[in-house]
């Protein structure tokens, strides 16, 4: 099925190299930067659009490791695949509430500025948690608090006006739902991280 979101995200596309300033992408590297992702590891990125990411992760596993990204809306994931042709990094179109990936397959999840479109919340960390290994992370990663976000989202309209980060304990209770453990998170302005443990 192809919906309003998947229509949203395919016309942006084109244009969407453009969104970050160099600032931004300076930032989000020093976030990356601390999230302990080793040489050897195998990393998805959901929600990853043009694969704006996939550099900063390729550095931090080097040719041993892999970077997978997630897209539901094909624009986004052709451009990703043309934009990173390497070897060790695949693009699949696919929900994130529906992954097509083995259990226990990755080392690391990250979802970029992605999360709060995700139709079904609950259901994406249900299938993170599931194609995670054990002890592994999910980091919810945006370059603005949670007020900001909900604020720009408001402000774009359309489809993704409502689209929001839940609060701090509905967070907290997907994770647990899920039984990702020591949920930690981060808001205020100019950051919003959250992190999650595998407990399988
Ligand atoms: C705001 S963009 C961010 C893209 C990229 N992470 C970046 O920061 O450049 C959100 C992305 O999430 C994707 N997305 C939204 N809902 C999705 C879902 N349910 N499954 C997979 N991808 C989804 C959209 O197609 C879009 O490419």
């Amino acid at each position: 099925m192809h919906d309003k979101h998947q229509e949203f995200f395919d016309a942006a596309a084109a244009e969407w190299d453009l969104t970050y300033t160099a600032e931004d992408l300076e930032r989000l590297t020093h976030i990356v930067d601390k999230l302990n992702m080793a040489e050897g590891m195998d990393i998805l990125d959901l929600g990853c659009g043009t694969g704006i990411l996939f550099d900063m992760l390729r550095r931090k596993v080097t040719g041993s490791g892999t970077v997978t990204g997630v897209d539901f809306s094909i624009e986004m994931a052709r451009k990703a695949h043309r934009n990173f042709p390497f070897d060790n990094v695949n693009v699949v179109d696919a929900d994130a509430t529906a992954l097509p990936f083995a259990d226990g397959s990755f080392d690391v999840a990250v979802a970029f500025a992605a999360f709060p479109h995700f139709s079904d919340q609950q259901k994406a960390i249900d299938e993170v948690h599931r194609v995670l290994k054990s002890g592994a992370k999910f980091h919810i990663i945006h370059l603005e608090s949670a007020r900001e976000i909900s604020r720009v989202h408001h402000e774009i309209g359309g489809v993704v006006a409502h689209d929001e980060i839940p609060t701090d304990t509905t967070l907290r209770e997907m994770f647990d739902h899920s039984q990702f453990m020591s949920a930690t998170i981060e808001d205020h302005p100019g950051l919003y991280l959250a992190t999650a443990v595998n407990s399988r």
